[in-house]
């Protein structure tokens, strides 16, 4: 069967596409003429978002669903496959915080993050990897950025469970960068401090949003990451306000 792809030469997902980090890199990539297809969870905020970058002239379609699902994974991804044929970039961003203290954790919110934050991601590789070795195989630069944290570097007291998640990200990231490195595939795990989004709403009155690392930065590490020659792979970066920064002192 002859399939109509949308004629783009660059073509990524990005999950947690609707707000904050998400949304910036899938604009950046608009604005380089890639096709970009935009998941996240909630389909009215979702929609907003990608309304937004279709106004602005880009060439993005959106797919919701529940990352913590298998089959939405599929979902999404098959989705990008039948519009644009081609995965240069996988962004595994998608991602949910809840802090609990150990004594009172919640097992449903214990799945949650594990599923939202790590499973998701080595699912997303699974699902689209003939996309991303065919990629790697015509120009060596196909890349998948994993969102994780600065709690995927430092454990945060309270956030336990999310710094568990962002910590199993970075390390799922370095053994992709061994497993795919014949097939021309750079992961980066990115490990950010507070970033100005909706996420750190509950910290601004402590840490005021102009203070904080602003998504732009962290859109501006895709553009930097998708330019390096095929002989260098940046494994995780991080991104740290000036001091440097946890939650426990931000809350202190
Ligand atoms: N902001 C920070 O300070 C900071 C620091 C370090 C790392 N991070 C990480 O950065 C990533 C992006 O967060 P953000 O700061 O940009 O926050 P955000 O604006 O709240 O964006 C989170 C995105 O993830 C989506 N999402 C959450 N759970 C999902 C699920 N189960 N299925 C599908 N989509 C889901 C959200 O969609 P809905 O809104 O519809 O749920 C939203 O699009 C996360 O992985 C987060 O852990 C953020």
């Amino acid at each position: 069967m002859c399939r109509a792809f949308a004629m783009v030469d660059r073509a990524a997902i990005v999950t947690g596409a609707s707000s904050g980090i998400g949304l910036a890199v899938a604009r950046l990539l608009g604005e380089q003429g890639w096709g970009v297809t935009m998941a996240a969870r909630r389909p009215e905020k979702l929609e907003a978002a990608h309304d937004e970058l279709k106004g602005e002239g880009f060439d993005v379609q959106q797919v919701s669903g529940n990352l913590g699902a298998e089959e939405d994974i599929k979902r999404v991804v098959d989705a990008h496959r039948d519009a644009y044929g081609r995965c240069d970039l996988l962004m595994n961003n998608a991602g949910v915080g809840i802090g609990e203290p150990v004594g009172e954790l919640t097992t449903k919110k214990v799945d949650l993050q594990i599923a939202t934050n790590f499973r998701s991601i080595p699912l997303f590789y699974r699902e689209a990897i003939d996309m991303l070795r065919a990629a790697g195989a015509e120009h060596s630069g196909a890349l998948v950025v994993n969102t994780s944290s600065i709690s995927g570097k430092r454990g945060e007291a309270w956030l336990s469970v999310y710094s568990a998640t962002k910590h199993a990200v970075v390390g799922f990231t370095q053994a992709m960068n061994k497993e795919l490195a014949d097939d021309g595939i750079k992961s980066c795990a990115l490990c950010p401090g507070f970033v100005d989004t909706p996420m750190t709403d509950f910290v601004k009155s402590v840490v005021p949003a102009e203070q904080m690392i602003t998504t732009q930065d962290i859109a501006e590490s895709v553009r930097f990451l998708l330019a390096l020659s095929p002989g260098c792979v940046i494994p995780e970066i991080m991104f740290e306000r000036p001091g440097g920064e946890m939650l426990n002192q931000a809350s202190d």
